[in-house]
């Protein structure tokens, strides 16, 4: 059932967005790296102010329900879905689905052309089902450690 709406990210939001991810990263991304990768992908130290940065200058949205956030999705300016994050215990649910429609539609207001993304082993199937298409397999070194994914596009003109 649908009971969160999708707004702007607000700074008030920070800590809770962080624990989202790292909760997610262990929980669900964890079927497809190893505990090395997972814990250099979500270490328990995060640079706050890297993350207060990044998502007040970038388009980040934010599903919250009255219990809490259950999503967030981060769009830079050069048309790159940053990141995209469920809640551990919302997975499956269409939040992603609606976020990323959101960050679409800012995207087209933008003028963007195209999207990118780097997008995780777990979530590559998902971003294929939002129209995206691999272009690439990719290895990103994350504090020493490398972390397989895929590099890929979606056309906003089609
Ligand atoms: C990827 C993610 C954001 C998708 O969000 P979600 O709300 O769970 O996905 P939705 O419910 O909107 O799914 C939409 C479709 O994608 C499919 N899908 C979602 N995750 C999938 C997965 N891991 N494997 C296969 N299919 C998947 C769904 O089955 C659904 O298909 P349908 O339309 O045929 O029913 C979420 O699973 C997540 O937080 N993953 C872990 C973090 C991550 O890897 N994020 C990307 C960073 S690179």
């Amino acid at each position: 059932m649908k009971n969160y709406k999708i707004d702007r990210y607000r700074p008030g939001d920070l800590v809770e967005i962080i624990e989202l991810f790292k909760t997610t990263v262990r929980e669900v991304n964890k079927q497809d790296y190893t505990p090395e990768q997972i814990m250099a992908w979500a270490p328990d130290e995060v640079d706050q102010k890297f993350w207060a940065r990044r998502l007040n200058r970038y388009t980040t949205l934010v599903a919250r329900t009255d219990d809490g956030i259950v999503g967030f999705g981060v769009l830079s300016p050069n048309a790159n879905i940053e990141m995209l994050y469920v809640h551990k215990d919302h997975q499956l649910e269409k939040t992603g689905t609606d976020i990323l429609y959101e960050l679409e539609k800012k995207a087209r207001e933008k003028g963007m052309k195209k999207l990118t993304t780097q997008a995780s082993i777990t979530a590559s199937s998902f971003f294929e089902k939002m129209g995206f298409k691999t272009i690439a397999k990719q290895k990103q070194l994350l504090r020493g450690v490398s972390l397989e994914g895929y590099s890929m596009v979606k056309n906003l003109e089609e």
